[in-house]
């Protein structure tokens, strides 16, 4: 069955207390939205919409970087979720398939939920609720069901008593024909308590003209929605949990799970082994095998097989090491490429630049690539030896094989296999350092009984 997914998104998030819109907050590095996102994907979705409403623009932007096909419409007054999914309908015109709406600040709804309810729709029933056995029902809205039936949803302001007293709740996630669906809303009215257009209504409103519903449920935790700063930070304890599970499952081992910080996007292979106290930020690939030491944080970067980077190690974004590459620590790497085996085992800084092979990067290095305007490339060729501290002055080539002196300053281009030495000339004076210290131990002395 063709699918689109509709994403709310449009509301205001009040309780945050922020300035950024709701669905921008981080989770695991990602927008909250992305991860309703990622939960759709397992229906692979034909078309994704997003109802954006508060903060629309940054929401488009982010959206689009995540998704450049992304649908985007505007709800400038929230009415509703009735009428937010209305606003969708344009951008569905001739659609010929199920719409499921999904919330963008309810990150953790599983896949296989998702699956469930498509099966439910295959099973021909019309409208398909997902529902959960609340442990405190509060204030979510009541499923009113007779056996497999669901007759209608009633909102908890608008509840009887003994409504009230069900304890299977609305998680908001729904399913129906996309044209089924917007015809249902067009019939939804705001003559409610809260004197909005609720989508919940569509339930009745399809029994009422002969069309069938049910209900799916799936774990409370699943649907967790995130209102405030502290549901936020609940949320990411939960998401990194099941990061850090996911991750042991596949085969990496963590040895101090509790201790490592994922992203929503971490990919990491089998064997890979992650110490104590690691941050993933977004965009990281760790290949097999390869092992992350402790206090690394990486970010917008791969990591090819069998490397060690760490402990102490900082990946910055367009970090690309090749396989077997060693990257020590108090070591940065950012926008710069390491070849197989190639190594930065103390001390350095390598941005903007490419490594070859197997070359060796002595303690101390920098590449010296920002001017104070611009930024400038250096290229160290396969097997070249860097000594220790040699600042590389970009715009910079090292050539196959070459060396530099420990302690050089290199400013012009090195050949390959060639020995370049950029100190500065070295004066000795015999017997000065007796001298020296003589003189540092008076001055001392002439302190001390001033004071
Ligand atoms: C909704 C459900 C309720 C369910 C609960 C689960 C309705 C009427 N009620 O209630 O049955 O138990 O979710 O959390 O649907 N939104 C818009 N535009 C609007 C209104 C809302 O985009 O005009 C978005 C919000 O940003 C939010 C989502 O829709 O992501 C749900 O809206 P919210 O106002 O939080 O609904 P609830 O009152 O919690
Ligand atoms: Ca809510």
């Amino acid at each position: 069955m063709p699918t689109a997914l509709i994403v709310l998104a449009a509301g205001q998030g009040t309780r945050m207390n922020s300035d950024l819109p709701k669905v921008l907050h981080p989770l695991g590095s990602a927008p909250l939205f992305a991860h309703a996102l990622a939960s759709g994907a397992a229906l692979n979705p034909d078309r994704t919409v997003l109802v954006t409403g508060v903060g629309g623009d940054a929401v488009a932007k982010a959206a689009h970087a995540i998704d450049p096909g992304i649908i985007l419409v505007d709800q400038s007054e929230q009415l509703g979720t009735a009428h937010a999914v209305a606003q969708a309908e344009p951008a569905l015109k001739g659609f010929n398939g199920d719409a499921v709406v999904l919330y963008g600040d309810t990150p953790f709804i599983r896949p296989e939920t998702l699956t469930a309810m498509a099966e439910a729709r295959a099973a021909g029933h019309d409208v398909v609720v997902l529902g959960f056995e609340a442990a405190d029902p509060g204030r979510y809205g009541r499923l009113v069901t007779q056996g497999k039936r669901l007759d209608k949803i009633v909102e908890f302001k608008d509840a009887s008593p003994e409504e009230r007293a069900i304890t299977l709740c609305n998680s908001g996630v729904i399913c129906a024909d996309a044209q089924t669906m917007f015809d249902l809303i067009k019939s939804v009215d705001n003559s409610n308590a809260s004197g909005e257009y609720y989508l919940t209504d569509i339930v009745e409103i399809a029994r009422a003209r002969g069309l069938s519903a049910t209900a799916v449920t799936c774990d409370e935790a699943e649907t967790l929605g995130i209102n405030t700063r502290a549901e936020l930070a609940a949320a990411e304890a939960v998401f990194q949990a099941r990061a850090r599970r996911d991750a042991m499952k596949a085969g990496v081992t963590l040895t101090a799970p509790e201790t490592v910080v994922f992203a929503q996007d971490t990919v990491v292979g089998r064997d890979v082994v992650i110490e104590p106290n690691v941050i993933f930020g977004a965009g990281v690939t760790v290949e097999t095998g390869a092992r992350i030491r402790t206090f690394s944080h990486l970010e917008g970067c791969h990591v090819g097989a069998g490397a060690i980077v760490g402990p102490y190690a900082r990946l910055r974004p367009g970090a690309e090491l090749g396989h077997d590459v060693r990257v020590g620590n108090f070591v940065e790497i950012k926008n710069a490429t390491m070849d197989d085996g190639a190594k930065a085992n103390h001390l350095s800084y390598i941005g903007d630049a490419s490594v070859g092979a197997a070359a060796n990067i002595g303690a101390g290095t920098v590449t010296c690539n920002y001017n104070g305007v611009e930024k400038h490339r250096t290229e160290i060729g396969a097997r070249a030896f860097i000594g220790s501290d040699t600042m590389l002055v970009a715009p910079v080539h090292i050539g196959n094989d070459a060396m530099t002196a420990s302690g050089s300053v290199i400013t012009r281009d090195v050949p390959d296999g060639a020995l370049a030495l950029g100190r500065t000339g070295q004066t000795v004076k015999p017997g000065a350092a007796k001298r020296l210290l003589e003189m540092y131990k008076a001055a001392k002395a002439k302190r001390q009984k001033v004071t």
